[in-house]
């Protein structure tokens, strides 16, 4: 069943009603309207991952401090969420700290996080609300203990919830994450004899029990990944927008999804081919 907003029941969006609540939450007749009946619920990607980046020229360009990109960008950060949960995804991840940001001078730093602990104290509710699993993948063990503290107890909070799992990167990098995998395989290794293939790299991946990105979406124009999931990303759909990330609407999430269902997806073999080297065998389900 599909629960409607006013109704105060939580959402739980299965595989053949995916797109429903996103449709009937649309104004008819508008673009994103016409836009969200064009996709093909039957070919949705299941885990989208996003790199949010351009906060800082968005800024920039009003004469604003950097800081108020990323308040601005929280306003996306929130459509976003909205939507894939009004979409039935299965999975989305958000680079919200990379392991590299702690370059960045300490009061936009400071400022991050205060938005992460404002995101997590003023959404829970809506969270809970949109049947939402909340998990996160970094070194979590350095963030700020106020930040750690209160993301656990919202992981912990949300984690028999059945709907959209949201997954925040926070002081992730990609090569951190594989290095962390090693040592573990290279420590469980020592308990037993262990075979080494990718399926035993991808269980000691932070990401573990998650199908690997389908979509990666990148704003602001860049055409890299930035040391964004780097094992999981080797076979996803790769969309760039010249839109900054305070910018990007509901509509062009909607638009890169029929871009993305544009693509052949081969997984390395031929046309038509249905073989994916996903860690879990999950990412192709929708194609
Ligand atoms: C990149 O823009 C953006 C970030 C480094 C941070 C993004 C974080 C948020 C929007 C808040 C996250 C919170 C939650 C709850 C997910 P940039 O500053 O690198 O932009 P620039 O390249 O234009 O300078």
């Amino acid at each position: 069943m599909v629960a409607k907003r006013d109704e105060g029941v939580k959402f739980f969006v299965p595989w053949s009603l995916r797109m429903q609540a996103l449709l009937e939450a649309m104004r008819p007749g508008n673009e994103e309207d016409a836009l969200a009946r064009a996709i093909d619920p039957l070919r949705l990607p299941a885990h989208i991952a996003v790199i949010m980046d351009g906060n800082g020229r968005w800024a920039k360009r009003r004469n604003l401090p950097r800081v108020a990109g990323h308040k601005a960008g929280m306003r996306t950060v929130r459509t976003v969420i909205e939507t894939g949960t009004q979409m039935g995804l299965k999975a989305l991840t958000l680079y919200a700290f990379s392991v590299e940001n702690w370059k960045r001078p300490r009061t936009e730093v400071d400022v991050l996080w205060r938005l992460l602990r404002a995101y997590l104290h003023t959404e829970l509710a809506e969270i809970e609300r949109q049947n939402i699993r909340l998990t996160a993948i970094g070194r979590l063990d350095a963030l700020p203990d106020q930040v750690r503290a209160e993301l656990d107890a919202a992981i912990k909070k949300t984690a028999n919830n059945a709907g959209m799992q949201l997954n925040l990167a926070i002081n992730y990098g990609g090569r951190a994450e594989i290095v962390d995998a090693v040592k573990q395989l290279v420590e469980d290794a020592k308990h037993g004899d262990i075979e080494i293939d990718e399926q035993a790299i991808s269980a000691r991946m932070y990401s573990a029990g998650t199908p690997d990105p389908d979509l990666l979406i990148r704003t602001s124009g860049e055409m890299r990944v930035s040391n964004f999931l780097l094992w999981q990303i080797a076979y996803a759909e790769l969309y760039v927008t010249s839109t900054l990330w305070p910018d990007f609407t509901r509509a062009d999430l909607l638009r890169a999804i029929l871009d993305y269902q544009k693509r052949d997806r081969r997984f390395g073999g031929l046309a038509g081919s249905r073989e994916s080297s996903g860690s879990t065998g999950e990412a192709h389900r929708s194609l």
